[in-house]
């Protein structure tokens, strides 16, 4: 079958199936065109809490399908291609926090939603990309946190807090693979560019940005922005929407080795699969979801900017 059949099919499965296609940003352009809601980590949290849908078919990586499986536990998540991960979530262990925790007593643990679902277990609260800020102001009391598993998360979130933020030496390979330099090139190749950050990449990176975005701010961002050319630092993916809703701008990845091959794995087909053979189910074993739950709740109580 070729692409628009594929699609076509996905529609009829989706509507029969009575599920809902969630995909990410950085997803393969041919899917994000037939989703019914592409987003961000706390988007798509927060779409897949509120779905009447009884299947979730979750175009990302396994964290995120597990996060939809901790705030539905009553549906059915799919993740069309199992082995779609988080070279960053699998930097962190429970074991390895448990121990960190007990070398840090009291100290609160904010962690990224991209971890694994026993490690959001052993936190006190979640955060994403775009509000981790938010989320570390609302630990008040304290003036010490541990931040998980992103170490360029915790140092741009330290920029904004007094509190002493200790993080975990994790880190996402494609974005911390943006220096300084790479960004001077691609800005001295097109002065008038704003360059927009995601908050994964490195400090020096972050120094020069213009604005600092999760996915979804960038593609807020960009639609009401006057400016018409932007340099990207994220990954590649999302420069197909950013095209999409913007065809009179500009849009230059800052660095074109930027593409997560996880966010890739999934095709058309394999969607198809998923939902005729209703698999693979992610599902999150209900002592750890329960605790899980807890951590991913509070950070959903709190307002949207
Ligand atoms: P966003 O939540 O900003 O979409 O980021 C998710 C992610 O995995 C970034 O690498
Ligand atoms: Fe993980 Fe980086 Fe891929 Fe995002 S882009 S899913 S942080 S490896």
């Amino acid at each position: 079958m070729g692409i628009k059949e594929l699609q076509k099919e996905i529609k009829k499965l989706l509507k029969e199936k009575n599920a809902i296609l969630l995909v990410h940003n950085y997803q393969r352009p041919e899917i994000q065109d037939i989703a019914d809601l592409t987003g961000d980590s706390l988007g798509l949290s927060i779409e897949a809490s509120k779905t009447k849908a009884e299947i979730i078919v979750f175009c990302g990586v396994h964290f995120m399908a597990e996060t939809a499986s901790i705030v539905c536990p009553d549906k059915t998540v799919l993740l069309p291609v199992i082995s779609a991960g988080c070279p960053m979530a699998d930097m962190i262990t429970t074991q390895s926090l448990v121990k960190k925790k007990r070398d840090l007593p009291g100290v609160p643990v904010v962690s990224y939603v991209n971890s694994p679902a026993s490690v959001k277990a052993e936190s006190d609260i979640c955060c994403t990309s775009a509000n981790a800020i938010q989320v570390v102001k609302s630990l008040g009391d304290y003036d010490t946190i541990l931040m998980t598993p992103d170490r360029n998360l915790a140092l741009y979130t330290q920029r904004y807090t007094d509190k002493k933020v200790v993080y975990w030496e994790g880190f996402c390979p494609y974005h911390d693979r943006l220096t300084a330099k790479q960004v001077r090139k691609v800005k001295n190749d097109h002065p008038k560019a704003l360059f927009l950050a995601h908050p994964e990449c490195r400090p020096e990176a972050i120094d020069l940005a213009d604005e600092v975005k999760s996915t979804s701010g960038m593609l807020d961002y960009v639609r009401k922005a006057k400016h018409t050319e932007f340099i990207i630092g994220t990954e590649t993916g999302i420069i197909h929407t950013l095209k999409t809703q913007n065809p009179d701008k500009v849009f230059i990845p800052a660095d074109e080795k930027m593409i997560c091959i996880d966010m890739k794995k999934i095709n058309l087909t394999d969607i198809v699969n998923a939902l005729l053979y209703i698999s693979p189910v992610i599902k999150v074993a209900e002592d750890i979801r329960v605790r899980a739950m807890r951590a991913v709740e509070r950070m959903l109580a709190l307002p949207r900017d």
